[in-house]
């Protein structure tokens, strides 16, 4: 019996995006559902290859140097999957080691890390347990448990109460403290302009603005990001070009 083909659909998900995050900046995108957030981070992450044009990690191209790059690099993604019966702390040892770390690096990450992010006093609980914010904040603790030079989250604080995310916010500015590299996309107005050094924003594949809240304000007339946002998006037509 033949099996049917499946027909193969290509979509150009973004077009001619071009900047840059240097250490100790905090890089936020915004831009609304299916403008090519996700699609962008991925492409820097090494998941995905760009067709065309280039994406560089502290020099190094994603495609040829991918391997260096995933060890510098933290991808924050609501795909992955954690192991619904592993605890916190048996989650973090499970990775350090597919990492290669030694037991002590891993602990003593594991410390901090569960400190920062507030996971200590769920450490050992399984994760069939937890809520949508503790499972983020574990997701976090993940992975930056490398401690990798160059951060990039997508939407790490969403589905998080104010408290929760502030702890996620706080890590970020330290990280930042520690010339870290950042980049972060979110839906939230009130952590783009509270945390970004700079915000870049995409709609429909194409970055039509960046620079810092003050110059996107000035650019676009407006007096929060939110009106800048849905200026922009109503002179760049949004979904429908
Ligand atoms: N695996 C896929 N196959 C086909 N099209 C895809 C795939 N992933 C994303 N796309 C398309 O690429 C475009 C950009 O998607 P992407 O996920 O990057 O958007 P986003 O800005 O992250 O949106 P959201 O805010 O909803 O997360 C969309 O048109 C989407 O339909
Ligand atoms: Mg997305």
């Amino acid at each position: 019996m033949k099996k049917k083909a499946l027909h193969k659909r290509t979509v150009e998900a973004v077009r001619g995006i071009d900047f840059e995050v240097k250490p100790g900046e905090i890089y936020g995108l915004l831009g609304p559902n299916g403008a090519g957030k996700t699609t962008t981070l991925r492409c820097i992450s090494t998941l995905m290859r760009p067709t065309a044009g280039t994406v560089e990690v502290g020099g190094l191209n994603t495609v040829s140097a991918g391997e260096r790059v995933r060890e510098r690099i933290s991808f924050l993604t609501n795909d992955l999957k954690l192991d619904e019966h592993f605890s916190p702390d048996f989650t973090m040892k499970f990775f350090g080691e597919l990492r290669q770390m030694s037991p002590k690096a891993i602990e003593e990450r594991k410390d901090v890390l569960f400190e920062a992010l507030r996971i200590t006093g769920f450490k050992n609980q399984p994760i069939k347990e937890f809520s949508t914010g503790m499972r983020q904040k574990l997701a976090i603790a993940v992975s930056l448990l490398h401690d990798p030079e160059v951060v990039v989250f997508d939407e790490p604080t969403n589905g998080l109460d104010v408290i929760t995310a502030r702890t996620v916010t706080e890590l970020l500015l330290a990280m930042k403290q520690d010339k870290k590299t950042i980049l972060v996309s979110t839906h939230e107005m009130s952590v783009a302009e509270g945390l970004c050094d700079r915000i870049g924003i995409l709609i429909s594949g194409s970055l039509v603005m960046e620079g810092t809240l003050e110059h996107i304000l000035k650019t676009t007339g407006t007096r929060s990001l939110a009106d800048a946002f849905f200026w922009l998006y109503k002179e760049y037509g949004g979904e429908n070009g």
